[in-house]
């Protein structure tokens, strides 16, 4: 990679549009918390979670196993904020101005810990990270597909003393065997509420699951959705539609999606004219934004040109509008007119 390029990557003003939470609590942060708390881990360095997460991790069922572990060191609402906190500090040396979170509460549920006590410190961790380092934080309230319908239609009506801090609603967690359609009252639901609506599909199962998500869900916006490549018309139904793809590569290099990471559809998928934004989806285990940027260029061989689409993307489809995009054209005509 030029240098050039690694400069563009670390300065670029860059959103973040699919990032979870739970998954992204940083080593430093579960360490202390798990210390704090009593938590004990399988792992006492930053090295020895790299190491754990190496040997443990080889799809997304595996992956969500380590998710739920990590995440259990989370008890109190000073630990949620600062998770949120840490991960602020994290965007903001990543050149990140604009991020879409998502909480994966019911995570947190199944360990009894209650939604007031998160929803508190998550929404002080994000009203810090505006003011200490200037990275505007969005939530997208994410319900566990593996879990009951009712369950996930009750924890969407619980949204609702919540409704200044969460903007949109999400489906994430094991794909196979839980298609999107199971939770359709779930989002009917989030839809009266004026909730924007995203879902994971077609991550680790078919094209189905991404049909579902944009016809009976009337999700606006698709997380992963890479395997869209295997259907002609839905590949030109996401493009007419405009309808973006969160996608998180080296994500789904992790969890084997492709044979090798050359063979990923986000090259295809943008060639046809689907909208694309790239994201880390859970840095700790998969690497940061930066890296995330830096493998589209070395697995793909993507460019300058097709850098800054990925991060105007990712700003131009936001879920809270099109407020970032001014700063961002004026930097982009900065960064041209250096090179001539
Ligand atoms: N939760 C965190 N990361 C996820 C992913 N890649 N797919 C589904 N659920 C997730
Ligand atoms: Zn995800």
């Amino acid at each position: 990679m030029t240098e050039r390029v690694a400069r563009l990557i670390r300065e670029m003003p860059k959103g973040e549009n699919h990032i979870h939470i739970e998954g992204s609590i940083p080593a430093r942060t579960a360490l202390r918390l798990g210390k704090r708390n009593g938590v004990a881990l399988p792992f006492d360095s930053e090295a020895g979670m790299k190491e754990f997460i190496a040997k443990n991790v080889v799809d997304l069922n595996s992956f969500m196993k380590c998710d739920r572990l990590v995440n259990s060191v989370c008890l109190n609402e000073q630990d949620y904020y600062e998770v949120v906190y840490d991960l602020g500090e994290d965007a903001k040396r990543q050149n990140i101005v604009y991020q879409e979170l998502h909480l994966d509460y019911p995570l947190n549920e199944e360990r009894g810990i209650p939604i007031d006590v998160v929803m508190k410190g998550y929404e002080a961790g994000r009203q810090a990270v505006l003011k200490d380092f200037g990275v505007e934080i969005v939530f997208i309230a994410g319900i566990d597909r593996s879990l009951p319908p009712e369950q996930c239609s009750a924890f969407v009506r619980n949204l609702e003393p919540y409704l200044d801090m969460v903007d949109a609603v999400g489906m994430d967690c094991e794909e196979q065997g839980y298609p999107c359609v199971l939770h359709k009252e779930a989002y009917e639901i989030a839809g009266k509420m004026g909730l924007f609506k995203t879902a994971h599909a077609g991550e680790d199962d078919g094209c189905q699951n991404i049909w579902d998500a944009i016809d009976i869900l009337g999700c606006q916006r698709v997380d992963h959705g890479v395997r869209a490549i295997d259907d002609p018309a839905l590949v030109r139904e996401l493009a007419d539609r405009k309808i973006l793809l969160a996608m998180c590569t080296r994500s789904n290099n992790m969890t084997r999606l492709f044979p090798t990471p050359a063979d990923h559809s986000i090259k295809p998928l943008m060639d046809a004219g689907v909208l694309c934004s790239i994201s880390s989806d859970d840095p700790p285990y998969v690497g940061d934004l930066l890296w995330e940027y830096e493998g589209v260029v070395e697995n793909l061989g993507f460019g300058e040109d097709k850098l800054i689409e990925l991060a105007r993307n990712s700003l131009a489809y936001s879920i809270k509008g099109q407020h970032h995009l001014p700063a961002f054209d004026d930097w982009v005509k900065a960064w041209k007119a250096e090179q001539n």
